[in-house]
Formats: structure tokens, C-alpha cells, sequence
């Protein structure tokens, strides 16, 4: 490992729970080099950016704050005299050096499949006072001995998998995160355990589609059977992310019925509620099939609560497309959604079609599907007004610092008083149960019953 002693770092991360887990990897390289985090521009030696390109937005976001580090004179009392700017995650594996051609200020350019490579790079990078670019490819299964930095104490991100085989027609993720390529399950529990005897007491067991985590060691999908062997680590909590509904098991949904750390919550990205698109998504799945595993799972998890992704205006939607969306969106009753425009990426199938509607259309349809999410998710809601729920507290509100914040089993963020007498920090990681008086859109909040610990 070089030795970093001396130089402050600042990580930026943006993308999906794949980019916050290689944060903490990164994070744990740099510390393991003997570099000191630190949480503004203006204090760090090393801007480090996890990107990603999913969307286009996100590509421009990353570019605009790439670019405005050149205009920032270096830390006082630096040592390096300057301040370096290391670009990885999707956009570093993505564009590789043309990176450095469009932003001279870029020091070290890094994939999502060498990242531990990154200290040695940015030593190289000094060294010698050039850009240092290095990218692999494929076929690097993680290596669990590299360290980490958990952002939290009590919550964990475990990745059993990397990569995505599902190829949908609009998606960058596989070109920029390769194949398949699932952990082994003794790995994977071991590292559960090791988290709980931590204190950790919510994982969340991260890949592109869980559901097929083990087709490519073990010749068949192992998930449920992960699910189970984690949750008798002790786990209290245990969430995953993504499902993919082509693969979704009734094995799986029996799991979720009766592993009882499991969470009654699961997102499940649906996309499009028409035939036709998902077709030509190459989802695999028909909006048949989609409520199918939806009503089973409502049946076997009693108050299950569901979240989903939905892309508006993939290029072959028309109006009545759109509304067998809006018509499926109706009948879930999801307690969240995240939608999006559809947007270009180039490289994949979907980038090379034109599209049947107008950006006007597609625009309307948007402001129509948020309508109809936000009044489902305020429905969905009410059902847990004067109900007591189990809380895993994670800190103070973001809108009003008097009140303590965390998650509920149903994954609603829920806020309470934080009683009187008792510092919030105490309080911070710790389940409690608060009696829900308001039921809102995207939160709930009510009162702390019986003692908090
Ligand atoms: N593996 C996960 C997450 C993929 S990215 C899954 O299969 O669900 C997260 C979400 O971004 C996707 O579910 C999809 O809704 C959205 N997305 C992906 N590519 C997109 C694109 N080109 N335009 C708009 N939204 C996109
Ligand atoms: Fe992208 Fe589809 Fe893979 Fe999800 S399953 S990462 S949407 S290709
Ligand atoms: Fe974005 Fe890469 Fe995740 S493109 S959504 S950070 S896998």
C-alpha cells in the first residue's frame, strides 16, 4: 500500500447503492494508505468522484462539478501544491481516456472493476505530475479482503454480486459493470456475521438483479437459500436490492414469509405496465406476471409495502401505453416510486430508435404518473395512522432538527420527539416504537410509546 500520510481526501459519491458500497471501498483503501477523509472541497488534497451514467442528467452533473475544481486554489498548508482530481465508478469505466482529453484537470481515471488500484495511482499520479488512466475489463470477482469504512454503524451494505446479464434495451449498468459474478455463499454469510457481531443490526444485500445471485457459480439461482442461511446470522434487520421480476421465486417469497428478519417491503422495478413496452425493454416479464408475484406476496407477508422504478416515454410508448402504467400503478398501491424520463444512452439497443411522442407528451405523461404516485403513496400511508411501528432510529431530521428520524419496517421514513431528558445521540441506532398520529405522502410521524430501550 503507498503511503498517503499527509493528504486529505473528500469522496463524491452519485448513483445507485453499487457506487455507495465502492465508496466505503474506497474510503477503506485510502485510509489503509494513511489519508485523512475529510467532508469539504476546500480541506482535501484528493476530489475523489464515484460517478455514474445511467441517466443523461447524471452525466452532467458529474462533468459541471468535474470541470469547477480547476477554479479552486489548493488547501492552504498543502503539501502537494495542488489539488487532484481521480474520476471512477461508471463514467471512469465508460469513457477511460477521453476523460482526460475533455478535462485536462483530471488526474487519475479508474473503473468499477480496479478500484483498489486507486492508491497506487494517485502515488503514481504525484510522482511523476501525469494523468495515470487505468481500466480492466471483465472477471473480477470481489475480493472480500479489502477493507471498508462503513458510513454507518448499525447499517450495512453487503454486496453478493456484481454486475447485470439482463441487458434491457434502454440500460448502460451492464456495459459498465460486466457480467454476472456472484460471491459465494459462505463468503456472504461470513461477512453477515462478522456485521452483526459489529453491531450492526440492518443489512441490505446489494446486486443489479439478487434474484439470480448464484446462476453463474452454482449452476442455479441460490437466493432463497441465501436469504434463509443470513437471516439465522442474527440479523435483526434484512432488506435487498434489486429484484428483477423475471426472476423472482415463489422459494424467494416464501423466505420473505417466513425468515423473520426479512422486511415486509420490497422494491420491485416494474418499468412499464404494457405489454408492448416491456417487450420491448426486453424485461422478460408481462404485467401479468407482475401482479401475479405482487398478490402472492401480499398474501404471504401480511402489510407488505412496495416500491418501484417506472421510465416514462421509452421510445415505442404511445398514450394508451402509458395509461396501462398508470393503471398498474393504481393497482399496486406502491408506498414509493422513483420515475424517470427515459433517457438516450449511447451504445445500447433503445439509443438507436426514434420516438413515437413528443417531448411535450412525454412530459405530461411524467407530471400525470407523479400525480398518481404521490396520491398512492399518501394512501398507502394511512394505513399505519394510529398503528405503533417498529423504528430503527438513524438520526436528527433533516426538516427539523427537534425531532429524531429512522426507518420503519415498511421502509417509511417515520419522526418523532426525541424524549425529554435524553440526548439524541442515545438514541441514534436503537429500534423504537412510536405511534403513528400523521400519515403523510413520503413520511410518517408520531410519539415515542414505552420506554425507548
Ligand atoms: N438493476 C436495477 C437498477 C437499474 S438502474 C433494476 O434492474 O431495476 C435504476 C433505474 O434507472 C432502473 O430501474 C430504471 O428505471 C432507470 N433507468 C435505467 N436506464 C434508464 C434510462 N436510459 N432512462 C431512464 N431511466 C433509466
Ligand atoms: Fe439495467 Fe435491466 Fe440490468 Fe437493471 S436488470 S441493471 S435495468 S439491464
Ligand atoms: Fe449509475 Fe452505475 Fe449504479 S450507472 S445506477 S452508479 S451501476
Amino acid at each position: 500500500m503507498p503511503d498517503l500520510s499527509g493528504l486529505r481526501y473528500l469522496v463524491k459519491t452519485f448513483g445507485c447503492q453499487m457506487n455507495l458500497f465502492d465508496s466505503e471501498l474506497v474510503c477503506g483503501l485510502m485510509e489503509a494508505a494513511q489519508a485523512k477523509r475529510v467532508e469539504e472541497v476546500e480541506d482535501a488534497d484528493i476530489v475523489i468522484f464515484m460517478t455514474c451514467c445511467v441517466r443523461e442528467n447524471a452525466d452532467t452533473r458529474v462533468f459541471g462539478q468535474i470541470a469547477s475544481m480547476k477554479n479552486l486554489p489548493a488547501r492552504s498548508g498543502s503539501q502537494l501544491g495542488t489539488r487532484l482530481v481521480a474520476v471512477g465508478g461508471c463514467i471512469g469505466q465508460r469513457d477511460g481516456g477521453k476523460l482526460i482529453e475533455s478535462f485536462p484537470n483530471i488526474d487519475v481515471v479508474f473503473g468499477t472493476h480496479n478500484i483498489e488500484e486507486l492508491p497506487e495511482l494517485l502515488a503514481q499520479a504525484i510522482a511523476c505530475a501525469k494523468p495515470q488512466l487505468s481500466l480492466i475489463d471483465d472477471r473480477v470477482p470481489y475480493d472480500s479482503s479489502f477493507p471498508t469504512v462503513r458510513e454507518s454503524r448499525f447499517q450495512a451494505w453487503l454486496p453478493i454480486m456484481k454486475g447485470c446479464n439482463n441487458f434491457c434495451s434502454y440500460c448502460i449498468v451492464p456495459y459498465v459493470r460486466g457480467r454476472e459474478m456472484s460471491r459465494p455463499m459462505e463468503e456472504v454469510v461470513a461477512d453477515a456475521r462478522a456485521l452483526v457481531d459489529d453491531g450492526v443490526r440492518e443489512i441490505t444485500l446489494l446486486g443489479q438483479n439478487v434474484n439470480s445471485y448464484g446462476r453463474d457459480i452454482y449452476g442455479n439461482p441460490r437466493f432463497a437459500k441465501l436469504l434463509r442461511a443470513v437471516g439465522k446470522t442474527g440479523i435483526e434487520r434484512l432488506r435487498f436490492l434489486t429484484s428483477h421480476p423475471k426472476d423472482l421465486t415463489d422459494e424467494t417469497i416464501e423466505a420473505m414469509a417466513t425468515v423473520e428478519s426479512i422486511m415486509p417491503f420490497l422494491h420491485l422495478p416494474v418499468q412499464s405496465g404494457s405489454n408492448k413496452v416491456l417487450a420491448d425493454m426486453n424485461r422478460r416479464y408481462t404485467a401479468s406476471h407482475y401482479l401475479g408475484i405482487i398478490d402472492k406476496l401480499k398474501a404471504a407477508v401480511p402489510g407488505i409495502a412496495f416500491s418501484t422504478d417506472i421510465i416514462v416515454g421509452y421510445p415505442t410508448e404511445t398514450e394508451a401505453d402509458f395509461l396501462d402504467t398508470m393503471a398498474i400503478v393504481d393497482e399496486v398501491g406502491y408506498s414509493q416510486a422513483f420515475t424517470f424520463i427515459y433517457s438516450k444512452r449511447a451504445g445500447t439497443p433503445a439509443a438507436e430508435m426514434e420516438n413515437v411522442s413528443t417531448r411535450e407528451e412525454i412530459q405530461d405523461r411524467f407530471d400525470r404518473l407523479v400525480e398518481v404516485v404521490q396520491r398512492g403513496a399518501y394512501d398507502a400511508n394511512q394505513v399505519d395512522r394510529g398503528k405503533v411501528v417498529k423504528v430503527l432510529v438513524e438520526g436528527l431530521s433533516k426538516r427539523d432538527d427537534s425531532k429524531l428520524s429512522g426507518r420503519s419496517e415498511k421502509n417509511q421514513t417515520v419522526h418523532f420527539d426525541c424524549p425529554e431528558g435524553i440526548e439524541p445521540e442515545q438514541m441514534v441506532g436503537r429500534i423504537v416504537e412510536v405511534r403513528v398520529d400523521l400519515a403523510r405522502t413520503w413520511y410518517l410521524s408520531g410519539e415515542l410509546v414505552g420506554q425507548p430501550w
